[in-house]
């Protein structure tokens, strides 16, 4: 985790366009760890998620409301979301059939929400404490700069 944080740290230090920045993290989290098969940024922007960069195939849901879906529901209780296993989730959008667990982590700018970090995998249970803490440090990272 320590090897992946000071990756992440280097790109923070390098990078000024947050666009870029956002996306090699997401690069990196994809390539870094085999269970993290999509990788993006959700954007708070007037009042909806946005979709940011991502890395993964392409989805639908580039615009989400407050309490839609685990992206939505997690902004609005501003807390992580682990889903162990999508299809028991009746608030669930669905990106492709392959998805089977998903965490996202919310980011914070001075106390106020701004975006989150979601992440899909093709393995049911495959995220755990651990996921939680790296990307919540990662989100605590970035989240001055967004
Ligand atoms: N599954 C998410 C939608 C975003 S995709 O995972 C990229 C949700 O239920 O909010």
């Amino acid at each position: 985790m320590e090897r992946i944080l000071s990756q992440v740290r280097e790109v923070l230090d390098d990078g000024t366009d947050k666009e870029q920045v956002m996306k090699k993290i997401c690069e990196l989290l994809h390539e870094e760890v085999d269970h993290y098969d999509w990788v993006g940024f959700y954007l708070v922007e007037d009042g909806e998620l946005v979709l940011g960069p991502y890395v993964g195939e392409p989805t639908e849901h580039t615009n989400i409301d407050f309490g839609e879906g685990i992206c939505g529901q997690a902004v609005e209780s501003e807390e992580t979301f682990l889903v162990d296993d999508v299809s028991e989730e009746d608030n669930y959008l669905a990106c492709s059939l392959k998805v089977k667990s998903e965490i996202v982590v919310p980011i914070f700018r001075d106390d106020e929400i701004v975006g989150e970090i979601d992440i899909d995998s093709h393995e049911k249970e495959a995220f755990d404490k651990e996921d939680e803490e790296l990307l919540g440090k990662i989100s605590e990272e970035i989240g001055p700069m967004l």
